[in-house]
């Protein structure tokens, strides 16, 4: 467990598959800018139990979002989501922030980046937020609802991270 002020992260288990598959198929949890993923649930649940997934937690142990991480070479990009009755009220910042602290604590990396959607103002303030830097625009990145779409990718160094923000106590994971 991840321990932060206002929320948790736990590392999803099987039990927490059909959540997390309830929602990466629904089209309000998936949000704006992205597709819902459209699977099997044996190929949901390889998903779930072969990443490293984290379930957003509230204190009163209420499930309201996840946040994954996924290696890309020597770099790590994470995703993440909550659900819409828990948005803007700080907690993906928070999630992020806890992310971040976790990863650069344990993994042997230099950077963790992200990409979104131009318009998705609310992933980039909270990218902002936690100290992610744009790098600048990848055109027809993506492909949702659609339609090809420009993204932006934002990134943080190790560097520029330099200390525990959040985390307030690390366990294994
Ligand atoms: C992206 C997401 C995780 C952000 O988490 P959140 O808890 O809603 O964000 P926060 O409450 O921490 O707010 C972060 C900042 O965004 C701003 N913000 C929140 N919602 C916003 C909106 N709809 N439009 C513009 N700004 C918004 C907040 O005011 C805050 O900015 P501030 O610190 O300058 O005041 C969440 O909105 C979400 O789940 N969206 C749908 C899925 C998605 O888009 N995932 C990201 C894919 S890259």
């Amino acid at each position: 467990m991840l321990e932060g002020k206002t929320i948790n992260l736990r590392v999803a288990e099987e039990d927490d598959v059909s959540l997390i598959v309830g929602w990466w198929g629904n089209t309000q949890y998936m949000g704006e800018y992205q597709d819902v993923m459209t699977k099997t649930l044996p190929e949901f649940k390889k998903i779930v139990l072969e990443n490293t997934i984290f379930l957003i937690i509230e204190k009163n142990e209420v499930k309201i979002g996840h946040i994954v991480g996924w290696m890309i070479g020597r770099t790590m990009e994470i995703g993440f989501a909550l659900i819409p009755s828990e948005r803007g009220k700080g907690y993906g910042t928070e999630a992020i922030q806890l992310m971040v602290d976790h990863l650069f604590l344990t993994k042997d990396i230099a950077r963790i980046q992200v990409t979104t959607d131009v318009r998705n103002k609310a992933s980039q303030r909270a990218l902002e937020n936690v100290g992610f830097a744009k790098e600048g625009t990848m055109r027809k990145y993506f492909y949702a609802k659609g339609n090809y779409r420009d993204h932006f990718l934002y990134s943080i160094l190790r560097d520029e991270w330099k200390e525990l923000k959040t985390l307030k106590e690390e366990s294994k994971v």
